[in-house]
């Protein structure tokens, strides 16, 4: 019920039960012109990820698409990833969770000490508009909450099993704050992502369609690109081509 979900959030929230995909019916919101807008899932039944992966949504998780009309240009709409990707650590750790951020959106929590990790969150950015200006952004973004980890691929974790459940309207509620806080103020996003993140200084394999790079992570740039120290000199990957990270 879209009662249960009427929060002080600087969104209005749209909440179902079970859909396909919050981001498609997201898109369909923007199209037809909303903005800050956040459509919310218990369950979704078609979830994706980058690249057209699955993404497992099971009832109890955090699924949810912020439509947004920032006046940027679609070259700075990865920093709006990199906000959602802040935003969802920094409210995994306020629940007790060691989250941290893998390049370029990925929410996982460590796991020993060869640089191995569990996937938490992930965040899928869509958008339509001009070479100049975006017309409308939709940032999904997936938490691992109130969810077995059983129910998940392998790879993944929830908070439920890391620190137990949430109270998924708080969480909800701050992560909407975070984002919202985030997107007020660019320039502070890069630095808290900075913070957080478990990639740089990292020796990495990134594989991307025009090959794979392998070196040191040594930064990011303004536009959330990583740049890759490698043996014949510095590589900048940006987030898009990115199709899989591995410390090596
Ligand atoms: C990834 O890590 O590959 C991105 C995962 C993004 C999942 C969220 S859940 C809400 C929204 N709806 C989807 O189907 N995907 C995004």
């Amino acid at each position: 019920p879209a009662i249960e979900y009427e929060l002080e959030a600087p969104f209005s929230v749209e909440y179902h039960d079970s859909v396909a995909n919050t981001n498609e019916l997201a898109r369909e919101r923007a199209v037809d012109g909303a903005t800050n807008l956040a459509v919310l899932a218990d369950e979704q039944t078609g979830g994706r990820g980058r690249l057209e992966r699955e993404w497992s949504s099971p009832p109890g998780g955090v699924w949810v698409s912020l439509v947004t009309r920032p006046a940027i240009a679609p070259s700075q709409a990865p920093l709006y990833t990199l906000a959602a990707a802040v935003s969802a650590t920094r409210v995994a750790r306020e629940a007790g969770v060691d989250a941290r951020i893998k390049w370029p959106n990925d929410v996982v929590i460590p796991e020993g000490e060869d640089g191995d990790y569990r996937k938490l969150a992930g965040v899928l950015t869509e958008m339509e508009g001009e070479t100049d200006r975006i017309e409308w952004l939709v940032v999904g973004i997936g938490i691992n909450a109130n969810v077995d980890a059983d129910v998940l691929p392998e790879e993944a974790t929830s908070v439920r099993e890391e620190a137990g459940d949430v109270d998924r309207r708080r969480f909800v509620q701050r992560l909407i704050e975070e984002f919202d806080r985030l997107r007020g103020t660019v320039d502070e996003i890069v630095p808290a992502w900075r913070e957080l993140t478990l990639t740089l200084g990292q020796r990495v394999r990134v594989d991307r369609p025009a090959g794979e790079v392998v070196g040191e992570a040594v930064n990011v740039t303004e536009s959330g690109a990583l740049v890759v120290e490698t043996e014949d000199g510095r590589e900048t990957v940006s987030a898009g081509d990115c199709e899989h990270l591995r410390p090596v």
